[in-house]
């Protein structure tokens, strides 16, 4: 019943909240960390429920629950709502907000606002941002505002197009040794941990040795210290060929299209709703009810609409 209220989501188990703390002594102990994206209150609920370490509003919203082409059209408003009702079915894993394109990287200010709207509106414990360069600037002023800030590397959809597209990173000895330092500086400012997009995992692996907080891969080869994916791509929510680094737990996208037939046909069929799904009255109710209906006023009555308050 999609209008009845909801229960608060359970615990999963009997663990505590995860901090951004946790997640340096996983690190330390070789417990690996499981991050997903999730953008909706079912979602949260589902990570919550299978014991997930970390939940990020991923900027991937745009492409997967919202309907854009891209991450680059979405904005900070449109995250907010799905982060809020994301924290509405979290209590267990750490909750990260994704800074989306155009909210960060113009000055520090505007990125200290945006990262303050993820933890006040959304209810975010740490927030996520893309890059090296600017953005490092951008995340020790967010550190500084005592926010927590997650960075990103390798490949950086919000800026994919500067790096030829949707592909595979730091596949040169260059473009690796770019992608190491822009792992560098941004630990070097007080970043929490590190995502690694679509990294080689030898390279993955080499930079590992460098690299002293959490650093979650995607597409970066087993060495990480923990591994994220889309919610969306590992139950096969959306149909339609997926990055080589997904793999698919699931297939809901086929589950629900052919419940929704089911449904369909059962409609046109009138074989839905059964005797199950109604309600009933006492007889006598329905006796006088019905009595009712054949009165001859109500039959015949003509309303005076004007006497009628709207
Ligand atoms: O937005 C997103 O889903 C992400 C993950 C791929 C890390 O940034």
């Amino acid at each position: 019943m999609s209008s009845a209220p909801r229960e608060k989501p359970a615990a999963s188990g009997d663990r505590r909240p995860i901090c951004v703390p946790r997640l340096a002594e996983m690190k330390a102990v070789g417990e690996p960390i499981v991050m997903v994206t999730a953008y909706d209150h079912p979602s949260a609920v589902v990570a919550e429920e299978a014991g997930v370490d970390v939940v990020l509003v991923g900027d991937s919203a745009a492409n997967n629950v919202l309907g854009y082409d891209t991450t680059v059209p979405v904005g900070m408003d449109e995250m907010l709502m799905l982060a809020a009702a994301v924290r509405r079915g979290l209590r267990t894993p750490l909750l990260i907000g994704d800074l989306p394109f155009g909210s960060y990287e113009s000055s520090n200010e505007r990125a200290v606002q945006n990262a303050q709207r993820f933890v006040k509106e959304g209810g975010c414990d740490a927030v996520k941002l893309e890059r090296g360069g600017a953005s490092v600037d951008r995340a020790r002023a967010i550190i500084r505002a005592g926010i927590p800030v997650m960075g990103h590397v390798g490949l950086t959809p919000q800026t994919a197009t500067a790096l030829g597209g949707y592909r595979a990173q730091g596949r040169t000895a260059a473009r690796a040794a770019e992608i190491a330092e822009e792992a560098i500086a941004l630990e070097a400012v007080g970043c929490f941990a590190l995502v690694f997009e679509a990294v080689p995992a030898a390279v993955t692996q080499a930079l590992m040795t460098k690299v002293e907080v959490p650093v979650i891969g995607i597409g970066a080869g087993l060495d990480t210290d923990g591994q994220v994916l889309v919610f969306h791509d590992l139950l096969g929510i959306h149909a339609g060929a997926l990055p080589r680094f997904v793999k698919r737990y699931a297939e809901i996208h086929d589950a629900m299209v052919a419940g929704v037939r089911v449904y369909a046909d059962e409609v046109r069929r009138g074989q839905f709703p059964g005797p199950e799904h109604v309600y009933s009255i006492d007889p006598p109710e329905l006796a006088e009810f019905r009595a009712y209906l054949e009165q001859e006023s109500l039959a015949s009555a003509d309303w005076d609409w004007s006497a009628t308050e709207i």
